[in-house]
């Protein structure tokens, strides 16, 4: 892997998006590497959460690798944005693994739409989100502009897109897109605290929750439906049987899915 770091802390994934001289702009060879490494965490039964960031102190993402596109016609920039969306942005959003961004500065372009496909974000206080593509002449390609307004709402979207604002953490964190705003040096260490919270709990249960959740923006589907089918499929789960019985012997839980 050239462009990507994958260090692992006991059942915790961290992947650092790795070409700070380029503000880890993500070509094409990124997402693939990104794709496969997702990939294998989400395999990986020892791994319950992954934590996903950029290296430097400037910047998570700073979009798409704008070199890489400039020269496109329009059946290479639909396959850009088809291809991209396949192997990265529906797939973390899709993974039963938790995965959390930890925004650590500029998330602009594909670096937001990626944050925004992790399953929730939390930001350091220098970070600066937005969407810029209409300044290039094109619109958000991966996810972006579906993803925003079901965060932040079709006006707040419709505004952001239109006027390609950046908004720094705070505005980020009032608006909802990202859940906290945490100074930078504090960033993967508040992260991790999530994470670890997370990796306590029925991992065999989490990941029905995140199908669940998911299940309410995808097209044709009851996400009701989904919850009551998932709510069914957990009481033939091992974690299930534990984690009631360890509750009603008074300890914790220890889950054989995790
Ligand atoms: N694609 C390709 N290269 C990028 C990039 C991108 N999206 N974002 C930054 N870079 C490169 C720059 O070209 C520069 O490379 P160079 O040193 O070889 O010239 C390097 O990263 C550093 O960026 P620079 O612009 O010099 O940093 P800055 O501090 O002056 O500005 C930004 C930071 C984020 C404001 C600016 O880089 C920027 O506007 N980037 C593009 C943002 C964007 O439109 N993203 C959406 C793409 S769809």
């Amino acid at each position: 892997m050239e462009n990507i770091v994958i260090e692992q802390q006991d059942a915790v994934a961290v992947i650092t998006i790795n070409r700070p001289t380029k503000l880890n702009a993500l070509n094409k060879a990124t997402i693939q590497e990104l794709h496969e490494a997702f990939q294998s965490l989400n395999e990986n039964a020892a791994i319950r959460a992954i934590i996903l960031t950029g290296s430097g102190e400037k910047a998570f993402v700073a979009g798409a690798d704008i070199s890489e596109f400039a020269h496109f016609s329009e059946e290479e920039g639909t396959k850009l944005a088809a291809e991209g969306q396949r192997l990265l942005f529906d797939y973390v959003q899709n993974l039963s693994t938790p995965v959390i961004a930890a925004v650590n500065g500029f998330a602009l372009g594909g670096g937001l739409e990626l944050a925004m496909s992790c399953h929730f974000r939390v930001a350091s206080s220098n970070a600066k989100m937005g969407l810029p593509e209409v300044t290039l002449g094109v619109i958000p390609g991966y996810g972006g502009t579906q993803r925003l307004a079901q965060l932040i709402g079709k006006g707040r979207a419709m505004e952001l897109i239109m006027t390609a604002t950046m908004i720094d953490a705070n505005t980020a964190a009032t608006y909802g897109l990202v859940n906290y705003a945490v100074p930078q040096d504090e960033l993967l260490a508040f992260t991790q605290q999530l994470a670890q919270k997370i990796v306590k709990n029925s991992s065999v249960a989490i990941s029905k929750a995140i199908e669940a959740i998911n299940a309410n923006y995808e097209d044709g589907v009851n996400g009701f439906q989904t919850e009551i089918t998932n709510f069914g499929a957990c009481f033939a789960t091992a974690d299930f049987k534990e984690g009631t019985t360890a509750f009603l012997e008074k300890r914790k839980p220890i889950f054989p899915g995790n």
